[in-house]
């Protein structure tokens, strides 16, 4: 078997030869070996807690046993089929899938579905159907944010992503955190959609108000705009509800779903919309196909954890994990100069520290110790910790001691000599919302 340092010189020659360097500074220098559960570990057998999940893939644990099993039962008599016939397997799914977002208190549904095989792909789709059903180009977006590096969901993220691409997808422009109130400011006859991730997690999950969500929900539909919501890190149930949107009892005019839904075993993404847009395809049903989109083996991965995301006694568990961390972490944000909160929607949260060199040292610390997570790029104050939601509370126990060592061990550090943090965009340091 490759040793662990063969197989960090194979990355460093053959895949990413700058990032190694890079995740060092982070204790990030880490070659997945076994993984079960709430934990993997390192090549060498040091074991971590799962903080990361992967920004959700791994919300029902590591190789699940029950997805294992739906996946196995699959590859026993289906394979990725063909995206040009009727598929049960995809039928039946997108159905679950439209009924997991439920109605409104005024009755709003979605009604179908567009499958892909990644977020960036989910995203890219709602961009075009947004565009194709309005007939008009415009997308607003939040500066700082993020929905994948492909064509379309590349331009709508922040623009340090496509800077170095030399590559400017026309047709997106930015307003902060700070202009949801008056997103309406910001329409003109020519925009099709505003796009939020419903909780935004590169911008340090700073949570948008209820007040402001249904703010947005309401100017836009008053003006023919429609709303797409990225549920690719907080769907699933990762919020304490199904879709975070549920949350603000508004229905959005198109979501993507991905990361999670995959289960953590087979790649799948998905775009719902409104049943009216599906005039789009009237004159021409062939405009859109992906070939891997939606493949039956990875229906069998999303059955399963659309089940998951539907079941009262699940969501009760996360809400369960969600109180418990609430509790814990703002017990230890008192005691503890270094904490200042904790932003969280359900079991979608961050820990945020004082300031961005503290928290560099304490994600640091944090993976030393054995509890792997990661800063929020676009807003570097927080470390995002999203523990998988299966975790029991003697775990979430266990690790909560794990974060109370790294943050007493932390300490600000002196990042000039960083080209990452001094070549980089300024990270934005956001007054938050922390909660609903
Ligand atoms: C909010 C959000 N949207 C979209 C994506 C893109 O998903 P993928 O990497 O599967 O293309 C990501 C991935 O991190 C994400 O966090």
């Amino acid at each position: 078997m490759t040793s662990r340092d063969e197989t960090i010189q194979l990355h460093e020659t053959y895949l990413s030869k700058h990032k190694l360097p890079l995740f060092r500074q982070f204790g990030w220098e880490v070659v997945e070996g076994r993984r079960e559960g709430v934990f993997f570990w390192d090549l060498d057998g040091k074991r971590y807690f799962d903080c990361h999940v992967c920004g959700g893939v791994y919300n029902l644990g590591h190789r699940n046993p029950k997805v294992i099993k739906a996946v196995s039962d699959a590859l026993g008599h289906l394979d990725l089929g063909n995206h040009h016939l009727v598929s049960t397997e995809r039928s039946a799914l997108a159905r679950k899938l439209v009924e997991s977002a439920g109605e409104t208190s005024s009755g709003e549904r979605m009604g179908r579905v567009v499958f892909s095989s990644g977020g960036g792909e989910a995203m890219d789709f709602a961009f075009k159907m947004a565009k194709g059903y309005t007939g008009k180009s415009k997308i607003l977006c939040l500066e700082g944010g993020y929905h994948g590096h492909t064509g379309l969901s590349m331009g709508a993220g922040d623009e340090k992503y496509t800077e170095a691409w030399n590559y400017k997808p026309e047709g997106f422009a930015k307003v902060s955190l700070e202009d949801l109130d008056q997103i309406e400011k910001f329409f003109d006859e020519d925009t099709a959609a505003v796009s939020l991730e419903t909780i935004p997690a590169t911008l340090g999950m700073n949570v948008i108000p209820r007040s402001t969500m249904q703010h947005i929900r309401k100017v836009t539909r008053e003006h023919g705009i429609l709303l797409i919501l990225d549920e690719i890190q907080t769907g699933c149930g990762r919020s304490g509800r199904t879709w975070a949107f549920q949350h603000y009892d508004i229905m959005p005019d198109i979501f993507a779903t991905g990361k999670g839904f995959s289960g953590g075993i087979y790649p799948i993404a998905a775009t719902v919309y409104r049943d009216e847009m599906e005039r789009v395809y009237e004159e021409n049903p062939m405009i859109h196909f992906s070939t891997f989109g939606g493949s039956e083996i990875g229906c069998a991965a999303a059955d399963v954890v659309i089940e998951h995301a539907t079941d009262p006694d699940f969501l009760a568990h996360v809400n369960a994990l969600s109180d418990y961390f609430r509790t814990a972490i703002k017990d230890l944000a008192e005691r503890s100069n270094k904490v200042s909160g904790l932003r969280q929607v359900g079991m979608f949260q961050a820990i945020e520290f004082v300031d961005v060199a503290t928290c560099i040292s304490a994600v640091a610390r944090l993976n030393t110790n054995g509890v792997f997570c990661v800063f929020s790029n676009n807003d570097r104050v927080c470390a995002q910790f999203m523990p998988p939601l299966i975790m029991t509370l003697d775990e979430a126990e266990e690790l909560m001691g794990l974060v109370r060592q790294s943050v007493e061990e932390a300490e600000a550090q002196d990042l000039s000599s960083s080209s990452f943090f001094s070549t980089q965009t300024e990270a934005r340091v956001l007054r938050a919302n922390r909660a609903l």
